[in-house]
C-alpha cells in the first residue's frame, strides 16, 4: 500500500506544536475521544477492509481501535507531526506509521478501503486537496469517514479576545456550508454529513488555554505572532470571558462536522 516513507523535517509550525504536545495529548483529549468514538460508529460495519488509514492519527488512539475492529487488515496511521508518530509507535504499535500531509499523500492510488480521520482536517488549508487525495487513494466503494471543526468553534474565546485587542487569536475555521459544498463537489458520494454543536466547560481561562496547549491545538494560522499573553492581557481576557460564565463553568463551544463519503 505504501509507495514511500518520507520523513518530514518540521518546518511546519502546526506539526511543531503537535509534536511538542505528544506526551500531554492523551490526558487532555476528552472531547476528542468522544468525537472519535462517534465517528467509529459511523463507519459501516459491513465494509470489507483490507487496508485502512487513520489520517491525522496523533498518538494513535484510534489506530489501535481500528486495528482491533479490523484484525485481518493492514493499518497505517498518518500524521504530519513526527513527535506524535514517535509517541504512537512506542505506545500503540498496532499499525505502521507514516509522516505525511493529508493534502499530498505519498500513497499509491486505489489502495485503501477505509480512511478514518478525527479532528485533524481542520488544520488543512486546502480541503479540496484532502478530498481529491482521498478519492485517489480509495478503492471503488471505499469510505472516508471524518470529523472536523467548523466556524463557530471557540467563539466564546474569540469574542473575549476582542475585548483585549484586534489580533486574530483563534483560527478561522471553515464554514459548515463550505464543507458541504466541497464534499458535494469532490466526486465522492455523500453518505452522511451533519454539524453538531458540542459544549465543554472549564473552571478558568487558564485551564482552557492549558488544555489547548496540552492538545497542541494552540497554533494560530493567520499571521499573528503566537507569543506569550501578558498578565494584563490575561486579566482583560478573563474578565470578558467571565461575562459568559454558566453554572457548570466557562463554556467552550465546538461546531463538529461528521461525514461519511464513498468512492463510486
Ligand atoms: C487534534 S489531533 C487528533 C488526533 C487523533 N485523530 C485523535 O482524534 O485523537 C490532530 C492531528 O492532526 C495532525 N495534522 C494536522 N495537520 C495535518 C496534515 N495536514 N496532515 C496530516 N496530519 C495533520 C496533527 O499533527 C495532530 O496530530
Amino acid at each position: 500500500m505504501l509507495s514511500s516513507v518520507m520523513p518530514l523535517h518540521e518546518v511546519n509550525p502546526i506539526a511543531t506544536c503537535f509534536s511538542q504536545a505528544a506526551c500531554s495529548y492523551d490526558s487532555a483529549a476528552h472531547l476528542q475521544r468522544e468525537v472519535g468514538q462517534q465517528l467509529l460508529q459511523l463507519c459501516p460495519s459491513a465494509l470489507a477492509v483490507q487496508h485502512w488509514l487513520d489520517l491525522g492519527c496523533g498518538t494513535g488512539y484510534f489506530s489501535q481501535q481500528l486495528a482491533q475492529r479490523y484484525p485481518q487488515a493492514q493499518g497505517c496511521g498518518v500524521d504530519i507531526a513526527q513527535g506524535m508518530l514517535q509517541h504512537a509507535q512506542r505506545l500503540r504499535p498496532y499499525a505502521s506509521y507514516l509522516c505525511a500531509d493529508a493534502q499530498a499523500l505519498p500513497l499509491v492510488s486505489n489502495s485503501v478501503d477505509l480512511i478514518f480521520s478525527s479532528m485533524a482536517l481542520q488544520w488543512c488549508d486546502d480541503f479540496a486537496a484532502v478530498l481529491a487525495e482521498a478519492k485517489r487513494v480509495l478503492k471503488p466503494n471505499g469510505i472516508i469517514a471524518f470529523t472536523s471543526v467548523a466556524e463557530g468553534t471557540l467563539y466564546e474565546l474569540k469574542h473575549s479576545w476582542q475585548a483585549v485587542d484586534n489580533q486574530p487569536h483563534i483560527n478561522q475555521f471553515r464554514r459548515f456550508a463550505d464543507y458541504q459544498r466541497l464534499c458535494e463537489a469532490s466526486g465522492l458520494k455523500v453518505v452522511h454529513l451533519r454539524c453538531q454543536t458540542l459544549q465543554q466547560h472549564f473552571s478558568s481561562v487558564r485551564e482552557l488555554s492549558q488544555n489547548l496547549k496540552q492538545l497542541g491545538a494552540h497554533h494560530v494560522q493567520t499571521g499573528r505572532n503566537n507569543g506569550l499573553t501578558s498578565r494584563q492581557q490575561y486579566m482583560k481576557l478573563s474578565q470578558a470571558y467571565e461575562q459568559q460564565r454558566q453554572p457548570q463553568g466557562l463554556p467552550v463551544t465546538w461546531q463538529m462536522v461528521y461525514a461519511v463519503l464513498q468512492a463510486v
